[in-house]
Order: C-alpha cells, then structure tokens, then sequence
C-alpha cells in the first residue's frame, strides 16, 4: 500500500482569537499539526507534504521534516492542492499511486483510519475514498450526497446547500484518499463559482462521479475527526485524547485514581504496575519504570524514572531517577539532574545540573546546582551550594559518606572528600580533605541573665 499525503495547514484559525497560528497550538504538549504529521507517517506514508500560508513562520518549524509548499493567497482547499501541483506530479511518476490530503487541525485521526482510507480507495479502485461521520448537528460542514443507489455522488458546502441537503446528518470530515492522477486531471475543472467564491476540494468529487467513475465513503466516529477551531473545541479534542491515551495504558497495567486528573504525553512510555495520582502531568520522552508511584500534583517532562520510585508533588524536567528514588513532596528537579539508586530529593529541595550518588540524601530545603554527591552523603536542613557569583557557574563535589551539617553554605568552586563532616552554619569556601571536619562560625557569645534583666528593667 503505497501512498503520500498532503496536509492542508494553510488557514488563519480567526476563531482561536490568538496570535499563536492555529495549528501550533498544543494539544497534551503536542502541536496539533504535528499529530496529523505524526498520523501519516505511523499509517506509513511514503512523503509528506504540508501546505503552509498563514503565520507560516511558525507552523514551518513544526513540521520541517515534511516537504512544504506556500500558499501566499488562500483561495480554498482545492487551490491548495493546485499550489501542490509541482510536487505532485513529480509523485504521479513515482510509485505512490494515491494521494491521501488531511487538515492539518484534525489531531485525532489514527494511523489506523488512514490506512484503511487507503485501502478502501485502492481495493475498490475508487477515484477518491471520502472519510466521513455522522453528525447530530452537521452545521458547517461539507454534506455528502449520495444517488438512490447510495453512491456517492457529491459534497456540497453548508453555505451553497439547499434546506433539504442541511438535514444530511452525514458530513465530510475533510480527510481524502485520492487517485493521485484523476486528481491532478480534476484540479483544473474546479471552478470558484459558489457563494464563497472558493475553490472547494470537495467538487472533486461530483467532477469524478459525473464521469462515472467510483467515488466510495469511509464513516468513522465523530470522536476521530473532530476539527479544532476554537478554544472550547481545542479542549474538547484534549479530552478524547486523554481518555484513548488514559485508557491504552490503564489496559497495559497502569492504576489510575482518576484518569480525568491524569495527563500523559502520546510519546511517554509507562511499564505495568505504574501509579498514577491525580493531577499529575507527563509530558515529551518520558519514561516510567514498574512500581512506581507518582503524584499528587507531579509534572515530568522528558525524564527518565526508575523502579519503585515515588515522586510526590514534584517538578521533574530533563532529568533521570534510577531505582527507589524518593522526591518530594514539593522537590523541584531541573534539567540535567541524576538522581542515583536509592537518592532522595525531599522537601523543598532544587537541584540542578548535579548527580545525587546512590543512597545519598537530600531530605530538607537545599538548592544543590553543579554539584557531584558520591555515595550515602547526608545533606542536612537548608544547606546550599552557592554554585554562581554572578558571572560564571562552579562546581561542588562531596565524596562518599560525608554529612553536611544544616544550613552549610557551600561556596563552589569547592571539593570535600570522603567521609568530611561540616558543623552546621558554617560557610564552606576552601576544599576538606577526606575524614576532616570543617567549621566556619564565630564564637558563641553568652551573657548570663541577661533576659531577667531586660524584664526587670521594663517592670
Ligand atoms: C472543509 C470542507 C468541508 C468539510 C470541512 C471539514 C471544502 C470546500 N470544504 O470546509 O466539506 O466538512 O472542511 O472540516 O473543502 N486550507 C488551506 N488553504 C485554503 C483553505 C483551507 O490550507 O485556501 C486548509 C485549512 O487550514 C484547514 C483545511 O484546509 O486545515 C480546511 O479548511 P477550512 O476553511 O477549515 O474548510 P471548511 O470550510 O471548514
Ligand atoms: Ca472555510
């Protein structure tokens, strides 16, 4: 089954009422062309081609790995496929045979509905396979309409049809599959006489079926190709797609509390015996080992998570968890955090750019940046490495077993080795050799009775 797609990517979205072009906007982290994208070449297309106008400079990076071609003026669906006209006669020589053209704000259609849009089209060597739903409320869609035999026989436009065609509950979902040559022959018979003086993509269709030729319908579900043009619709598709998404990995083995609080990314990976508590978030190249629990009230993105972790309302972002890794509750863990076997990140606690070692901890109010802990170092309550003087980043190296005493201020550049100890409060700003102990404090003052005094005075 040999076929390329095009993407209709051009439009301006008014109704999203946004700056941001339609298309990039992001459905679960995700532009919304880049779904339709990702659709065709899962259903196997041989290319991909995207159709760009509108605010192009920001859809065209979204979809770089596609061939693109601008439309500068946008005179309907149909122009858009003439704009193409080069690429695709380039394509008529080779072997894909059928063109398969899509809209570029229809994030849920599945590689599987484009396949058999294909195979439809291919099998009953159809001049076009038509993708199409049944509404309750058609409103604004293109309606099918079929001869007394039940073929296909043309789609008018909402705008151009009559009272009797606007009670056809059966629409166009606006995805195609078409002979590649028969289009290109059809493309030049479309005119832009209808009441919005466009050339509509859909008279392709009646221009087939009056020669005769075979025209065949696809329904699937409404769900699948809902199309987003506001806000309220962009939510809605998020919805489904949380729900299939939600639903996939709770039949692989993952416990859900409340799958409407619980957002996952379509690239995230989640092993069996996974549990996932409400509002958590994960997003990008994620990936959760076995036994793990995470949330309340969690976001990862593109991070890697062990076994048997628990991350309890925590930020987690470009970073790796090994094995029974604790975080949180409320830990902060920025890009290029690696937090070894056994580590923990607790409460209130930020790192960054740093390796935790295996079974070290970090339980309480620290921010750790640009530092190495070896193995089973304890950081007390509120110690910090001042990692950046305001000009450039230095590193803070702990050997293994060392205990940071609470509230130690750790002035990197600076290295303890083995087994140090710092007393708590103390300022580090020179490097400790192993099994010393280092302290920074002024001498205690003590004045006795002081607050008696201070009492009997005010008396
Ligand atoms: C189109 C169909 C309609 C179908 C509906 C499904 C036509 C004439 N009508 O209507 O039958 O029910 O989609 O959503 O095709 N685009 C361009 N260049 C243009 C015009 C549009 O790239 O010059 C793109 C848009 O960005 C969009 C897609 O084509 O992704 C469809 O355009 P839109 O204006 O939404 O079509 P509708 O009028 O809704
Ligand atoms: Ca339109």
């Amino acid at each position: 089954m040999i076929f390329s797609t095009l993407i209709l990517a051009a439009g301006a979205g008014t109704r999203m009422k946004s700056s941001k072009s339609k298309v990039a906007h992001e459905l679960l982290k995700k532009p919304l062309v880049r779904w339709v994208v990702d659709a065709a070449n899962a259903a196997g297309s041989a290319k991909v081609i995207t159709v760009v106008g509108h605010e192009r400079e920001q859809v065209i990076p979204l979809v770089e790995d596609t061939e693109i071609v601008v439309q500068e003026e946008r005179l309907g669906t149909g122009h858009a496929v003439k704009i193409a006209r080069d690429i695709l006669t380039r394509d008529a020589s080779d072997e894909a045979s059928s063109l398969v053209v899509l809209c570029g704000d229809t994030p849920l259609i599945t590689a599987e509905t484009i396949s058999s849009l294909v195979s439809s089209q291919q099998q009953n060597k159809a001049a076009i396979c038509v993708l199409t739903h049944l509404l309750d409320d058609p409103t604004n869609y293109g309606r099918i309409l079929r001869n007394a035999a039940g073929d296909v026989i043309g789609i008018v436009e909402e705008k151009d049809a009559t009272d009797e065609q606007r009670a056809i509950k059966e629409c166009n979902s606006g995805a195609y599959c078409f002979d590649l040559a028969t289009l290109l022959e059809s493309l030049d018979e479309l005119s832009c006489d209808n009441v919005q003086g466009e050339y509509y993509l859909t008279d392709v269709v009646a221009i087939c079926a009056d020669k005769g030729l075979a025209v065949k319908a696809h329904i699937v579900d409404a769900e699948e190709t809902q199309g987003i043009n506001s806000r309220v619709q962009l939510a809605a598709a998020t919805k489904s797609m949380q729900r299939r998404i939600n639903e996939a990995h709770m039949m692989a083995g993952v416990t859900m509390l409340d799958p409407d609080l619980v957002w996952i990314g379509p690239d995230v990976q989640i092993e069996n015996d996974v549990e996932l508590l409400p509002l958590t978030m994960l997003y990008g190249t994620t990936q959760v080992a076995g036994g793990s629990v995470i949330g309340p009230n969690s976001r990862l993105q593109d991070s890697r998570v062990g076994k048997d972790c628990t991350i309890e309302e925590s930020i987690v972002l470009s970073s790796t968890l090994e094995d029974e890794v604790s975080c949180g509750p409320r830990a902060y863990l920025r890009p290029g955090t690696v937090m070894k076997k056994g580590s923990k990140a607790g409460t209130h606690v930020e790192i960054k750019n740093s390796t935790i070692g295996e079974g070290s901890k970090v339980p309480h109010l620290s921010y750790f940046g640009d530092a190495t802990l070896g193995t089973n170092v304890n950081i007390g309550a509120g110690s910090i490495t001042c990692n950046y003087n305001g000009k450039t980043k230095s590193k803070t190296i702990i050997g293994d077993r060392s205990f940071v005493g609470s509230d130690t201020m750790l002035v990197a550049p600076v290295e303890l080795g083995s087994d140090v100890t710092t007393g708590a409060g103390s300022v580090i700003t020179k490097n400790v050799a192993d099994g010393a102990l280092a302290v920074e404090r002024g001498d205690q003052t003590v004045i006795e009775g002081w607050t008696y005094r201070q009492e009997e005075r005010q008396k």
